[in-house]
C-alpha cells in the first residue's frame, strides 16, 4: 500500500511538473509604471514561444528583492529565472554552483560578438563559463530636471551642478524642493557616487572605486564631492518620499527642481508623456562630463534537474537579447540595448545622447561591477547615516568612507 501510495505521490508530482515544464517564475523588482510597462514586454514575447511567463515581481526595489531572491536560491527554493544588477551579486551563487550554465547557448549564439560593451558578458562569466543575460545598460549618471519647477521660480533650467547649485535658492523661494531624494540607501548612495565622478573627476573616482585606493578616499578631490553632497541633503531637506518614482513624480509635477537618478527614471516621464527637452531636461554626467557608466541589470537563471524547464530558461535567455525584444524592452526601459546592431531611431533625446557617449566610448563601470555587494552595503549604511544627519559633517563622512574604502574588496 505504502508502495503503492507512493507511486501514486510521484506520478502526481511528475505529471504536474510536465504540465508546467513551460511556466517560469521569473522575480524582479521592476514595480513602477515605467519599469512594469517594460518587463510586460520581455512576458509577452516569452509567452509567443508557447512558453508561460508567472510574474514574480518583488514591491520595494533592489534593496528589497535581492536578499530575498538570494536566500530563496540558497534555500532550495529557486525561481526559473530573476533578475539582478550585473556584476558582483551573483558571484557567491555563481560559485556555489547554483546557477545554470548558459556558455553553451552564448556559443551558438554569438553573445561575444554581439553584446556591447564586452565587459557587460564579462560580469557574467566565471572561469570562462558565462552564467547570466546582461538585458541593458543602465547609467546612474544623470540628473533629471523640471522646466515646470524652473519656470515657476523664474529662473533658467541649470545646464550643470553649479548652475543648479545657484538656482536652488529661487526655488526655495518659490516653495520647491530643489532636489528630490527618495529614502532608500541606494538613491543616496547612487547620487552619492555621481557627483564623485562629476566632482572629483575620473581619476580620482577610478582610484577610489577600482583601485580601492584610500588615501585618494581622503584626499582633496573627494572633499569636495563630500561637501556637494553636504549641500545635496540640504537642497532634499524637505523630500520627504521613499521611493524612487515618488521621487521622480516631485520632477515630472514640478514640486521638485531636479533628481539625480539612473535613467530608468526615464520610463517614468515616458508613462506621464512628457518630452525630453520640452517638459524635462536630462544632464549626463551632471553637465559636468558627459560620460555613462555601464552598469544594469541582467538575468541568472538557478539550475533546475528537470530538462523542461531548463530548456524554457534557455529560450527565455534567447529571447531577451533578440533583436526585436532588446528594442521594444528598452524603449519601454530607457535603458540602453546590450546590441549595437539594432535600430533605435524611435529612441528619444535623452536616449540618443546616452547611445553618442555609448558610441564615444565616455564609459564607466558601474559600482555593482566594481565593489563587492559587502562594500556596497558598508557605504549605503554611510549615506543613511550623512543624509539624515544634517549634523554629520561631510569631513567626519569622508573618514568614514575612506576607512570603508582602506578594507574594500
Ligand atoms: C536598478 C535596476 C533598474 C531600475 C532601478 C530601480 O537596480 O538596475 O533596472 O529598475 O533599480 O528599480
Amino acid at each position: 500500500m505504502k508502495t503503492f501510495a507512493n507511486l501514486l505521490g510521484s506520478a502526481a508530482l511528475l505529471g504536474a511538473s510536465m504540465a508546467h515544464a513551460g511556466e517560469l517564475e521569473v522575480t524582479h523588482w521592476w514595480t513602477s509604471g515605467g519599469e512594469a510597462a517594460a518587463v510586460a514586454e520581455f512576458a509577452e514575447a516569452f509567452d509567443a514561444t508557447g512558453n508561460t511567463w508567472v510574474d514574480g515581481a518583488i514591491a520595494g526595489s533592489g534593496g528589497t528583492a535581492r536578499p530575498i531572491i538570494i536566500s530563496r536560491i540558497l534555500g532550495g527554493d529557486p525561481m526559473g529565472a530573476t533578475q539582478l544588477n550585473h556584476g558582483r551579486q551573483a558571484e557567491e551563487l555563481v560559485e556555489a554552483g547554483l546557477m545554470l550554465d548558459l556558455t553553451e547557448l552564448a556559443d551558438a549564439e554569438g553573445w561575444r560578438d554581439i553584446v556591447q560593451p564586452t565587459s557587460l558578458l564579462d560580469s557574467c562569466t566565471l572561469d570562462g563559463k558565462i552564467y547570466c543575460v546582461p538585458v541593458n545598460i543602465h547609467s546612474w549618471q544623470w540628473i533629471w530636471l523640471s522646466h515646470k519647477a524652473y519656470a515657476d521660480a523664474g529662473v533658467d533650467v541649470p545646464t550643470n551642478w553649479d548652475e543648479f547649485v545657484a538656482a536652488a535658492p529661487a526655488l526655495e523661494a518659490a516653495g520647491k524642493i530643489p532636489l528630490a531624494m527618495g529614502q532608500q540607501p541606494w538613491q543616496s548612495n547612487g547620487a552619492f557616487g555621481v557627483m564623485a565622478i562629476a566632482i572629483a573627476g575620473i581619476d580620482a573616482w577610478s582610484k577610489v572605486t577600482i583601485e580601492k585606493d584610500a588615501e585618494a578616499a581622503a584626499g582633496p578631490e573627494y572633499a569636495k564631492v563630500f561637501q556637494a553632497a553636504a549641500d545635496a541633503r540640504a537642497f532634499s531637506a524637505n523630500s520627504k518620499v521613499q521611493d524612487w518614482n515618488q521621487a521622480t513624480n516631485m520632477v515630472i509635477t514640478g514640486q521638485a527642481g531636479g533628481q539625480i537618478m539612473g535613467d530608468w527614471a526615464q520610463g517614468e516621464f515616458q508613462i506621464a508623456e512628457q518630452v525630453a527637452g520640452v517638459d524635462y531636461t536630462c544632464l549626463p554626467g551632471l553637465g559636468v562630463n558627459e560620460i555613462i557608466s555601464t552598469g544594469g541589470d541582467a538575468f541568472y537563471f538557478p539550475k533546475n534537474d528537470d530538462p523542461a524547464v531548463t530548456e524554457a530558461q534557455l529560450k527565455l535567455a534567447s529571447v531577451m537579447l533578440s533583436k526585436e525584444v532588446q528594442v521594444a524592452f528598452n524603449l519601454k526601459k530607457g535603458s540602453l540595448p546590450v546590441r549595437g546592431d539594432i535600430d533605435l531611431a524611435a529612441a528619444n533625446d535623452c536616449m540618443q545622447k546616452g547611445l553618442e557617449i555609448l558610441a564615444s566610448g565616455a564609459i564607466l563601470p558601474d559600482g555593482n561591477q566594481t565593489l563587492s555587494p559587502d562594500t556596497q552595503g558598508q557605504i549605503e549604511d554611510l549615506m543613511v547615516e550623512f543624509w539624515n544627519d544634517p549634523s554629520y559633517s561631510a569631513a567626519d563622512a569622508q573618514a568614514a568612507y575612506a576607512a570603508i574604502i582602506a578594507d574594500a574588496d
